[in-house]
Parts: structure tokens; C-alpha cells; sequence
């Protein structure tokens, strides 16, 4: 009889031989954790579909921060809950709004904590949709541009550091690159959701940033989830007009459209893992059938491995605790 034959076990054989091989690792530097900022004082709504996730005003939300720059998160991404909305999205760009004043509130306290506002109108307008809307209720691209780029704007001048503009309309980089420059704002980086499908993956999002279309879906300016050339596409056009990373949403069902634009462009590619996927797991975790912990780090280096460079997560403060105990 001869010796067993170990082939590829034999680098599997301890935690340190496994430490030692390792190809991809998730750290700290990699995460953005979303935040939703709404007005008024000493407020903080725990949302049901979003176990740990809240609305809340600007005074909670930098006491929020202090855990987060504790943790060493580098950047926080924020979402705006106004106190009033219209057809036209006129809060997104009201300078006294909960997102204006907690970009200035955050970079007083915390200069060295990156902050990102996700730059769309659906938060802002009455009838939930990313843009101006004609007679017939479809989103007009050209009129909606010109909005981005004041919406763009308002949070330079409050003191962002980076812009992600959200919506998908087409030239909407170009719109918003060019207000920047034009404006003294040209050090601002824009990272563009470039590839950001028509997901049922934002349903529990809908229900903390209040959102929902109030009629039809966003299938008109969201990308089709069976295509995967069209993202290269999208990318390509947001690269031609000046974005400085690129966006894939959401991250587990499309980590092939990950791999695809990382090997395609050699540039920062972000993932944004959305508010279902992070349900999902919180759910089964709750209900004691997944190990939170375990599945959590699974998933994040699955977005790692499939090539992103940057992971917006809700479990970014877990993952940072978790990542902080292993050292
Ligand atoms: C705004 C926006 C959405 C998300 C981020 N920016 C919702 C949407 O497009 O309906 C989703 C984020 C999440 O689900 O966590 N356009």
C-alpha cells in the first residue's frame, strides 16, 4: 500500500498554514456604513425590516459617528428623510435640511470621517420617482439633470467630501462633474452607482428612506437583472463622463458583474450590499437558523473575492467589531 495521496488539503492543515495562503480578506478600510438622517431632536426609529438600522436626527446621528470613527469606518453614506416633499424634489437641495445639516454637523466633529450623500430625488419628491416626471408620469432625463447637479452642489458647499449620485439618468455624472467644477468644487470625487439594477433587494430601504414610487416601478431607469453586458455599458459611459469609482447594487445576486468591470476597468469598484440582503441574514440569524457572525464575514469576502474594492453594508460596525476581536 502506498501513502495517501494530499494534494491541495495539505495548505488546509492548520489555521495558520490557512492565515498564510489566504488570497482575500476583508478589513475595516474596505467598509461604508449607510445612515438615514432625518429632522427634528433626539430622534431614533427603529425600523422593523432593518433590525439595528433607525432613522435619526442629527444630534443621534453624531453620536452614531463617534462609535463609527471608534471602530475606524472610514466613511458613512447618507440618506435624507425630509420634513416636507413636492414633484420637483425641492428639499434635496434646501440648504437647512436634515442631510445638509448633518454633512456640516459631521464634518465639524469628525473631520477625518469621510462623508458620501447619496445624491437622488426619490427620497425628495411626492410621487417617490428619481427625477421630473412629464404629463404621462415618465421620469424626463434632460430636466431631471439640472436638479442633480443643484442637489450636487448644495452638499459640496455643506461640506462633502465624495457625491454618489443614484439615479441612473443618463449624463448625470457629466451633469453634476461639471456644476462641481464650475463651482470651485473640483477635488470632490463622484462615485457613481453605475450599475444599479431594478432589484427587489430595496424593499426594506423603501420602507426607512420612505420612498416607494407611488405608482409604477423604476424598471424605465434601473438595469434589467438578466443583463450583464449593458453594466459594462453603463460603466463605460459614467468613466467617459468623469466618475471616480463605479458602483455595482446590489452585491451578492450580480457578484459576476463585479468580476466583470474590475477585470474590465482597472479602477476603485464599490458594492453596495442592499437593505434586503442584509435582512435576509439578520432574519435568519434572529430566528436562530444561520450563525450571524459566520455567513456575515462569508458574504462580505464573497464581494471582496469578486473583486470590489470598497463594501457598503449595513453589517459594517458588526463586521468591524468582529474584525477587531480576530486580532
Ligand atoms: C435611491 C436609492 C435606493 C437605494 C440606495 N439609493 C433605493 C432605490 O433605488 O429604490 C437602495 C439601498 C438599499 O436597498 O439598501 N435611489
Amino acid at each position: 500500500m502506498g501513502f495517501p495521496i494530499v494534494r491541495a488539503r495539505r495548505l488546509r492543515s492548520s489555521e495558520t498554514m490557512r492565515r498564510l495562503v489566504r488570497e482575500n480578506q476583508v478589513t475595516v478600510d474596505d467598509l461604508v456604513y449607510p445612515l438615514f438622517v432625518t429632522n427634528g431632536e433626539g430622534v431614533n426609529n427603529p425600523i422593523a425590516s432593518m433590525p439595528g438600522v433607525s432613522q435619526m436626527s442629527v444630534d443621534v446621528i453624531l453620536r452614531e459617528c463617534d462609535e463609527i470613527v471608534n471602530l475606524g469606518i472610514p466613511a458613512v453614506l447618507l440618506f435624507g428623510i425630509p420634513a416636507y416633499k413636492d414633484e420637483k424634489g425641492s428639499s434635496a437641495f434646501d440648504e437647512n435640511e436634515a442631510v445638509q445639516r448633518a454633512i456640516k454637523a459631521i464634518k465639524e466633529k469628525y473631520p477625518d470621517l469621510l462623508v458620501i450623500p447619496d445624491l437622488c430625488m426619490c427620497e425628495y419628491t411626492s410621487h417617490g420617482h428619481c427625477g421630473i416626471l412629464d404629463e404621462k408620469g415618465n421620469v424626463l432625463n434632460d430636466e431631471t439633470l439640472s436638479v442633480l447637479a443643484k442637489i450636487g452642489l448644495s452638499y459640496a458647499k455643506a461640506g462633502a467630501d465624495m457625491v454618489a449620485p443614484s439615479d441612473m439618468m443618463d449624463g448625470r455624472v457629466g451633469a453634476i462633474r461639471e456644476a462641481l467644477d464650475a463651482n470651485g468644487y473640483s477635488n470632490i470625487p463622484i462615485m457613481a452607482y453605475s450599475a444599479k439594477y431594478a432589484s427587489g433587494f430595496y424593499g426594506p430601504f423603501r420602507d426607512v428612506a420612505e420612498s416607494t414610487p407611488q405608482f409604477g416601478d423604476r424598471r424605465g431607469y434601473q438595469m434589467d437583472p438578466a443583463n450583464s453586458d449593458e453594466a459594462l455599458k453603463e460603466v463605460w459611459l459614467d468613466v467617459e463622463e468623469g466618475a471616480d469609482i463605479v458602483m455595482v447594487k446590489p452585491a451578492l445576486p450580480y457578484l459576476d458583474i463585479i468580476r466583470r468591470i474590475k477585470d474590465e476597468f482597472q479602477m476603485p469598484v464599490a458594492a453596495y450590499n442592499v437593505s434586503g440582503e442584509y435582512s435576509m441574514l439578520k432574519a435568519a440569524a434572529i430566528n436562530g437558523w444561520l450563525d450571524e457572525k459566520r455567513v456575515v464575514m462569508e458574504a462580505l469576502t464573497g464581494i471582496k473575492r469578486a473583486g470590489a474594492d470598497i463594501i457598503i453594508t449595513y453589517h459594517a460596525k458588526d463586521m468591524a467589531k468582529w474584525l477587531r476581536e480576530g486580532q
